[in-house]
């Protein structure tokens, strides 16, 4: 994070320069900036350049720029469902709630409205890249796919892939293998024609999970990962249930993970959902081919699927993201999934890693996650789950400026020490913040105030590769 600094953005949207620390004071800024014209004056300044050839931005005294968050795994057609799941579990929340809505989607004027208030709403709790699940309907996948482009959110967009007869219901489904892929196809086509560069909206291969996809399907989507070099989603051993129905459908396979892999679909490039139940053998395989995880914290405790071990897969060798996992996860927020996270890994602290309770102390100790660790599984470890560490996800001279602006409001003053707060004549109302700093708290308490009790309310501006997407508007 950065606080009391100012940053070089390009037109391009790239981070040229990083001006840290000595900012201080207030003002409003230049270009499509905020915060402090000095400082800004100064960087142009050792640049050598002059205004209105790059763009500065600056925070503010008590405020700071946090890297745009990464959501991994989320499913933008279900956002109308969220916390709506009653006491269901995976299998029949899929049938109850999940397939209706999703086919309810092939309508366009209704894929717009959810699809434009999904990208709108995570974009304004700091979502600055994310994975998305569209439906298996290729027209309203596309949509997905152009909201994304004119509402500046940096995306993988996903047709989703689902041939079997044996699982998918019949108003659901696609006809054949051979259709499944033809679809496919039409969705990378158009993505990669909106966006020729990939400069924010991507295809991804998104075969739903093994048990709805025949094995036909599965190999052919492999094959055109292999010849496009594209990524891969899918779902894996997220609940006990559905991990016994991939034995029953896929028999003679060693593992849920060896089902992918015999089918192709374990490359580099491949983001796992949840793996809430793998095998030390099926962690080793995931590892071997660097395939990824997408944490699902507040999707895992909803639907009673089980509580993912971070630090154990951590432990090896495989890289992890967060996801929100809407609406499996009833929260847009990737604050909350970061906080869930270290929620549910202080519950595998309590009790035991699949393997028994922790032995000692320390041991159970050490499965706990940090304030630290959370914030980067939602910033640079979804970057290296997606491939694009290199772009996004930190403040590097050379990546994007895709990043958020959090703020406080004021702090509780008193100014006399009678231990009242002061009466502010020019409160301004508009910095009224949710989360009360005291002015004492260092740098990494006011992170851990933020992850534990901040919300949408403390991210002011949202910028997606140098374009300022979101900025907060009214009473906060
Ligand atoms: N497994 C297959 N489809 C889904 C889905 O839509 N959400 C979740 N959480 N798991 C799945
Ligand atoms: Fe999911």
């Amino acid at each position: 994070y950065l606080h009391d600094s100012a940053v070089c953005v390009d037109e391009h949207g790239v981070i040229v320069k990083v001006e840290r620390g000595g900012c201080g004071g207030s003002g409003s800024g230049s270009g499509s900036g905020s915060g402090d014209t000095t400082s800004s004056s100064r960087l142009l300044q050792s640049l050598g350049w002059s205004e209105g050839e790059v763009d500065v931005v600056a925070c503010r005294e008590g405020e700071f720029f946090f890297p745009g968050f990464i959501d991994t795994h989320v499913h933008a057609s279900q956002y109308p469902n969220v916390g709506i799941f009653g006491k269901t579990t995976l299998l029949d929340w899929l049938d109850k709630y999940t397939f209706p809505l999703e086919a309810s989607l092939s309508d366009l004027g209704k894929a717009r409205r959810v699809y434009t208030a999904c990208v709108r709403r995570t974009l304004r709790h700091g979502t600055t890249t994310a994975a998305y699940y569209a439906t298996v309907d290729v027209a309203a996948t596309n949509l997905l796919a152009d909201l994304c482009l004119s509402l500046g959110q940096r995306a993988l967009v996903g047709r989703v892939c689902m041939d079997s007869e044996a699982t998918c219901p019949s108003y659901y489904r696609d006809e054949s293998a051979a259709e499944s892929l033809e679809r496919t196809r039409q969705t990378i086509e158009h993505v990669r024609a909106i966006d020729p560069g990939f400069e924010l909206v991507g295809p991804v291969l998104t075969p739903r999970f093994a048990p709805s996809c025949t094995g036909e399907a599965m190999r052919g989507l492999a094959e055109m990962q292999r010849e496009m070099d594209l990524p891969v989603q899918t779902h894996i051993s997220e609940n006990r249930g559905e991990v016994a129905l991939v034995e029953r459908l896929f028999r003679g396979s060693r593992s849920y993970a060896d089902v992918y892999d015999a089918h192709g679909l374990l490359t580099g490039r491949t983001v796992l959902a949840h793996a809430v139940h793998l095998s030390e053998e099926e962690a080793a395989l995931v590892r071997d081919r660097g395939s990824k995880v997408a944490h699902c914290p507040c999707s895992n405790s909803s639907l009673t699927s089980g509580t993912a071990r971070v630090r154990w897969l951590w432990g090896r060798g495989i890289d992890v993201g967060l996801g929100t996992d809407m609406s499996g996860g009833y929260s847009p927020s990737v604050l909350e999934a970061a906080r869930q996270a270290a929620l549910v890994s202080r519950h595998v602290a309590m009790n035991g890693d699949g393997e028994g309770e922790a032995e000692t102390e320390a041991e159970a100790e050490s499965h706990k996650l940090t304030v630290e660790e959370v914030l980067y599984l939602a910033t640079r470890g979804g970057a290296v789950v997606l491939g694009m560490e290199d772009r996004v996800g930190g403040f590097e001279v050379g990546k994007q400026w895709d990043a958020q602006l959090v703020g406080f409001g004021r702090p509780v003053r008193d100014q006399d020490g009678d231990g009242q707060q002061e009466e502010d004549e020019d409160e301004d109302e508009e910095d009224e913040g949710n989360v009360d700093v005291f002015g004492w708290e260092d740098w990494e308490e006011r992170m851990a105030k933020w992850l534990y009790v901040g919300d949408d309310r403390n991210t002011k501006k949202v910028w997606v590769r140098g374009r300022l997407v979101h900025a907060r508007r009214g009473r906060w």
